[in-house]
C-alpha cells in the first residue's frame, strides 16, 4: 500500500538536488490541498499594477489561490484586496474585471459595500436583523498585507510574512531591468486575458521559470514562415542564431534569465520597438551599467509561487497562473510596456503579444498543447506513480556573478539548455510544503 501524503513523507518523492520529483505533485488531490493551506496563504501573490488602480474607485478582480479577490483603490486613495464573498451568503459580489465604482452591490439579496469594504446596506435591515448583528462587523474581509514594488501590488494573508521587499529579495535587480529600466517604469494596457487549461498550476509555471529547452521544438515553424527560425543546438552555451545570453539565473523565491540581443526572429509583424529599444539602450546602459544592460530583454522568470513574466523584444507580459483544483488552471495575463514608449508603438507591442502569446496566440496554443497533455501523461495509475526529470545542467551550475561577469549579479544559474530554475523552484515549494522555509514560519531564509 502507498504511504500516506504528509509533509514529512514529501522529501522522500520530491528531490530537487537529484532533479526528480514524483508526479503525484501534478495530481495528488492531498497534496493539491497542503499546497492551498501552506503556500497560497502565506506567500506574496501578485494583485494588479498601479496603472491599473490610479483613481479612487480603480478596481480590478482577480484571485489569491482559489480565492476570489477585488482590488481596489478606495475613495480614500487607499488600495485593498478584498474577499469577493459577501458576509451574507458567499456570493462574489463583484463580477466584472474592472471598472470604477463607489460600491459593490451583492446580486443576491442587495447587502452593499462601499469601497472600502464596508458593509453600508442591508435590505430589510431593521425589519428584520434588529439588533442581530451590527453592519460594521461583516464587511467584506480584508486581505491583512498589500504592499508593492516599482507599482507592482501583492497581498498576503500571513500577518508574519516578511515584507514584500524582502520576499522579493537580490532579485530586486533583475526585477528592475525588466519592469523600471526606463525612465518612467512600466504600465499595464489592454485589460486583461484569462483562460482555462486541464493541466496543474505548476506546470506552466516551471515551464516560465526555466524551460528554454522546448523553443525549438514546440515552437519550430517552417523557415519559410519566418516566424521562428530554428534554433542551433550547441549544448549549454549560446546559441549565436538564437542571440540570447544564454543563462539563467535563480534567486530565493524568485527566477530569471537573460538575454543580449534582441530576437528580430520571433516577429511576426514589423517591430516598431526596435529603433526604440536602441534608444532607450543608452539610458539604461546609464542606469544599470554594462555588462547588467546585457540582460535586456530578460527573458522569462517567476517570483514563487505563480507569478510569472516574459520579456523579450517583441512583447512584454505578466501572467499568474491560479490553481483551480489539481488538473485545472486559468492565467491571467497583461500586455505590458514601458510608459516612455509613443502610443503607436504600445499598440504595436499589445497586438504582437494578442498574437503570440494572447490565449490564441501562435506559441501559447503550442503551450497549452504541452501542458495539457503533461497533465494527461501524467494522470493515470502508472504514470503518476513514475517521476518528472529536472535533471537538465544538473552539476554544472555557477553564479550568476561569475556567469554575468559582473559581481552585482546575484544568485545561482546555468546554461540556456538547464533546468536549474526548475529545481530551485521545486526546493522552495518543498521548504513550504513542509514548513522549513523561513517565509512559513521556520527554518533558514535561503
Ligand atoms: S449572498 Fe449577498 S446579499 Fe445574500
Ligand atoms: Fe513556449
Amino acid at each position: 500500500m502507498a504511504a500516506p501524503i504528509t509533509p514529512a513523507y514529501l522529501p522522500e518523492i520530491v528531490r530537487p538536488e537529484k532533479g526528480l520529483a514524483s508526479r503525484l505533485i501534478y495530481v495528488s488531490p492531498e497534496i493539491y490541498e497542503l499546497e492551498l493551506e501552506r503556500i497560497f496563504p502565506k506567500s506574496w501573490l501578485f494583485l494588479g499594477h498601479t496603472s491599473q488602480l490610479s483613481q479612487p474607485g480603480d478596481f480590478l478582480t482577480t484571485k489569491m489561490g482559489e480565492d476570489p479577490v477585488i482590488v481596489v483603490r478606495g475613495r480614500d486613495g487607499k488600495i485593498r484586496a478584498l474577499l469577493n464573498s459577501c458576509r451574507h451568503r458567499g456570493m462574489r459580489v463583484c463580477r466584472s474585471d474592472e471598472g470604477n465604482t463607489s460600491f459593490f452591490r451583492c446580486p443576491y439579496h442587495a447587502w452593499t459595500y462601499s469601497n472600502t469594504g464596508n458593509l453600508q446596506g442591508v435590505p430589510k435591515y431593521r425589519l428584520g436583523y434588529a439588533g442581530v448583528f451590527d453592519k460594521k462587523d461583516l464587511g467584506l474581509r480584508e486581505v491583512p498585507r498589500v504592499e508593492e514594488y516599482r507599482g507592482f501590488v501583492f497581498g498576503n494573508w500571513d500577518l508574519e510574512a516578511v515584507p514584500l521587499a524582502d520576499w522579493i529579495g537580490d532579485f530586486k535587480l533583475y526585477f528592475d531591468l525588466v519592469f523600471d529600466r526606463d525612465t518612467d517604469g512600466v504600465e499595464f494596457i489592454g485589460g486583461v486575458h484569462k483562460w482555462t487549461i486541464d493541466t496543474n498550476w505548476k506546470i506552466p509555471t516551471e515551464n516560465f521559470a526555466t524551460d528554454m529547452y522546448h523553443v525549438a521544438y514546440s515552437h519550430a515553424r517552417p523557415a519559410e514562415i519566418g516566424l521562428m527560425n530554428p534554433l542551433t543546438d550547441e549544448g549549454f552555451e549560446l546559441s549565436a542564431d538564437m542571440g540570447f545570453f544564454g543563462h539563467q539565473f535563480s534567486q530565493p523565491a524568485s527566477m530569471d534569465n537573460g538575454g543580449e540581443e534582441p530576437l528580430h526572429s520571433y516577429w511576426a509583424m514589423p517591430n516598431p520597438y526596435t529603433e526604440f529599444l536602441a534608444e532607450q539602450r543608452a539610458r539604461i546602459a546609464e542606469k544599470f551599467g554594462d555588462p547588467m544592460t546585457r540582460l535586456v530583454p530578460g527573458g522569462h522568470g517567476v517570483i514563487f509561487p505563480n507569478f510569472a513574466f516574459l520579456d523579450i523584444e517583441m512583447l512584454r507580459l505578466v501572467r499568474v497562473h491560479h490553481p483551480e483544483g489539481p488538473g485545472r488552471t486559468t492565467t491571467y495575463q497583461w500586455c505590458v510596456v514601458d510608459k516612455s514608449l509613443p502610443p503607436d508603438v504600445k499598440d504595436a507591442l499589445r497586438r504582437q503579444y494578442i498574437l503570440t502569446f494572447g490565449p490564441s496566440g501562435l506559441l501559447e496554443q503550442d503551450d497549452g498543447e504541452n501542458f495539457r497533455e503533461c497533465q494527461n501523461g501524467a494522470a493515470g495509475y502508472i504514470g503518476r506513480h513514475l517521476e518528472s526529470n529536472m535533471m537538465l545542467g544538473l552539476g554544472q551550475e555557477r553564479t550568476a556573478a561569475e556567469i554575468v561577469g559582473d559581481e552585482r549579479a546575484p544568485g545561482t544559474g546555468g546554461g540556456i539548455w538547464s533546468e536549474v530554475n526548475q529545481r530551485r523552484w521545486l526546493q522552495i515549494w518543498l521548504d513550504f510544503m513542509t514548513g522549513s522555509h523561513a517565509a512559513s514560519g521556520s527554518g533558514d531564509n535561503d
